[in-house]
Parts: C-alpha cells; sequence; structure tokens
C-alpha cells in the first residue's frame, strides 16, 4: 500500500503542479440556506392543533455554506460560488461567512424576486423532519460561475448534488473542467427529494476522488438495502469512499483498506449539518495528505463539535472552544500545517 500510495502521490503532485500558486484550497459552487430549528416537538404531529416547540434557533444552513465555513474556521483558504437574494437572510448569510473568512467576491446576484432558501428542521427526540424551500439555491448554473476563479483552487467540493437542479446537467462538464486544471474534487451527495435516485450521479464518479455519502445515501446510490454490498458496489467506483454513520462514526474504503471508527461520545444539542462539518475535517486532512485514519479522526471530531453547538457552525464560532476540544481529542497539530506543503492524500 505504501509504495502504490507514493505513486499516487507523486503523480498528484504533478497533476497539482499549479499548487504553490493556487489561491485557494478549496472552491465550494452551491447553496448558502437558513436553517429553523424548533426542538423539543412530539414525534407524532396531528393536524389542525397549535404544537409548541421547546426551543428555537435561526442559523446558517445549506450543506455547502456549512462546509465552506467550517474549512475557513480550520484555517482553510476557502472560495464560496453561489447566488444571493436581494433579502435580509441573504445578508445574514453572508456576514456569517465572511466572519469565519470565506471569501464571497464571485457571489452573484439572484434573479428579481427570488428569495434565499429555508429549511425547518423539526427536532424530535430520536429523528428529524426537514422542510426546504429551495430558493436561490435550485438556480445557480454553470453560467454564474467564474471558471478562473475555480481553476485559482486545489481543490472543488460539491454538495447536495440533488437539490442543485439548474446546475445539475452541468455537472459533468464543470467536473471536467476541475480534472483538467488539476483540482481533486469531493462530492457529498445528500439526499434526493425526489427519492429517485437516478443515476446520473453514479455516471460523474470517473471525475470524483472522494465521495461523502451518508449510510442511508449509500444503501440509495446503488439502489441496495444491504449496506455491505452497496458499500462494495459504490467503493469500486471511486478512490476514496467515505461514510457517515451519525452515532456509529463514520467508515472509509480505498481499494483494500478499510477504517471505521466510532463517534465520539460529546452533549448533542443537534445533528444538522454534523455531515458537512464531518466533510470539513476530513478534507482538511486529506488536503494535506495525511494518513486516511487521521482524516477519519478529524472527521468525527468536527462532526462531534458541530453536535455541540445549534444547526452547522454555531460551534464553530468559538475558534478557542474548538481548538480546545481538538487539543481534548489528540488533535493538536491541525492548524500547523500549511496546504502548499503537501499533495492531497490518494
Ligand atoms: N450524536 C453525535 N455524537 C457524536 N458525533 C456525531 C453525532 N452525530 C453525528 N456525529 C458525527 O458527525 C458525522 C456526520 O454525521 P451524520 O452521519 O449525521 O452525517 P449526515 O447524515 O451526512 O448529516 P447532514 O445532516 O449534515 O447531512 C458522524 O460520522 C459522526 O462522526
Ligand atoms: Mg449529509
Amino acid at each position: 500500500m505504501a509504495v502504490s500510495r507514493a505513486h499516487a502521490r507523486r503523480a498528484n503532485l504533478k497533476r497539482n503542479s499549479g499548487a504553490f500558486v493556487k489561491r485557494f484550497d478549496v472552491v465550494i459552487a452551491g447553496e448558502a440556506n437558513m436553517d429553523l430549528l424548533l426542538y423539543g416537538l412530539p414525534e407524532a404531529l396531528p393536524t389542525d392543533r397549535e404544537l409548541l416547540a421547546e426551543g428555537m434557533q435561526f442559523v446558517l444552513g445549506g450543506s455547502s455554506a456549512i462546509t465552506a465555513h467550517n474549512l475557513a474556521v480550520l484555517g482553510n483558504r476557502v472560495g464560496f460560488l453561489s447566488l444571493a437574494a436581494d433579502d435580509v437572510f441573504a445578508q445574514f448569510w453572508r456576514a456569517q461567512m465572511e466572519n469565519a473568512g470565506v471569501d464571497l467576491s464571485r457571489v452573484t446576484a439572484a434573479g428579481a424576486g427570488m428569495t434565499t432558501g429555508v429549511s425547518v428542521l423539526l427536532q424530535h427526540a430520536q429523528s428529524r423532519r426537514t422542510l426546504t424551500w429551495s430558493g436561490a439555491t435550485a438556480a445557480l448554473r454553470l453560467a454564474d460561475l467564474d471558471l478562473d476563479y475555480l481553476a485559482a483552487a486545489r481543490h472543488f467540493h460539491l454538495s447536495s448534488y440533488f437539490l442543485q437542479s439548474e446546475l445539475r446537467p452541468d455537472v459533468p462538464a464543470l467536473l471536467r473542467f476541475c480534472r483538467e486544471r488539476g483540482l481533486t474534487v469531493s462530492l457529498d451527495p445528500n439526499d434526493d427529494p425526489s427519492g429517485k435516485w437516478s443515476g446520473d450521479l453514479l455516471d460523474l464518479l470517473g471525475y470524483v476522488d472522494v465521495l461523502m455519502p451518508n449510510e442511508r445515501e449509500v444503501c440509495c446510490l446503488v439502489h441496495d438495502d444491504d449496506f455491505e454490498r452497496a458499500i462494495e458496489t459504490l467503493s469500486r467506483r471511486v478512490p476514496l469512499l467515505v461514510v457517515k454513520r451519525g452515532r456509529q462514526g463514520a467508515l472509509a474504503v480505498r481499494e483494500e483498506e478499510r477504517i471505521a471508527l466510532p463517534a465520539l461520545s460529546v452533549e448533542s444539542i443537534d445533528a444538522v449539518g454534523a455531515g458537512d462539518s464531518f466533510n470539513a475535517g476530513f478534507l482538511h486532512g486529506y488536503l494535506r495528505g495525511w494518513e486516511m485514519e487521521r482524516c477519519v479522526r478529524l472527521g468525527n471530531c468536527t462532526g462531534a463539535f458541530s453536535t455541540m453547538g445549534a444547526g452547522g457552525t454555531q460551534a464553530f464560532h468559538d475558534r478557542a472552544a474548538l481548538a480546545q476540544f481538538l487539543v481534548s481529542q489528540d488533535e493538536r497539530s491541525f492548524r500547523d500545517e500549511p496546504v502548499e506543503a503537501h499533495s492531497p492524500l490518494q
């Protein structure tokens, strides 16, 4: 394994030969929403009744935005490509992203009358309901993306593939462009609201270096309820498959190598955006060429840490608490390594 990895790293270094002059570590194209979280609701929700929640939070949402925000807080140079509506919600998410250090210089104005997307998340004791108005999210097109800006990154991450309905037909061209310009690519499908899980995502996998679904999504993507078999099928199609398993932790599969690590035990408020926060931690290590196990470990740390605050980013506002948490988990050196010195783990 060590020999083939060294070989792959050299090949990858070639692919990233512009790495030393790249402006961004990661560029993400996608959605920034607002998440309205209601806590303490009963599992059964009768209609035509006034049902009282026990708590509420209104926070930055959108898988792409959460991943970008948390990657920036971890110390990466992150660019974000998106459409911003002309409303107060967009002002809110812009301020939060800028505070984290995400570059928004190529976020463009959404069309007249378009609004920011909103997800209403109903938190029950054992489950959660997510009701989403996509808003400007679904309207982002390839023509809205500044491709020179994108090419100035070492890595491209795409999230919520099925929600990005206008971009979706052009994702093959987009990922081909990334490949040609030497970027590595990660993809988090998230849920398919249509429930169809059509095969166009599988057709993209030739351009994807890291596929990051959760456990349910693995099975849905290959239309197979048998988790082990679904893992086998998917892992044959991507160089690196990383599967998030909530309280069971995460699993990474690369060729014959398999790393499964349990989740950390923490006092959780909610698991909204835990997957996106896991992605941020995993990719932070991936971009620095860390061993796969260490990438999973940091992903589990950032996933768990996100559950300790409301939504996917609130916990990350307290950088000192994040640093302390990582030290307590023996992840001392996460900030010490500038990305330029490394080629991504392959
Ligand atoms: N309750 C929890 N306690 C500790 N760690 C957790 C908890 N929930 C999630 N995590 C961590 O976060 C990671 C990602 O969470 P999860 O499996 O919920 O992702 P997801 O389903 O993709 O989430 P998302 O809603 O963001 O799409 C897990 O692999 C685990 O490491
Ligand atoms: Mg997810």
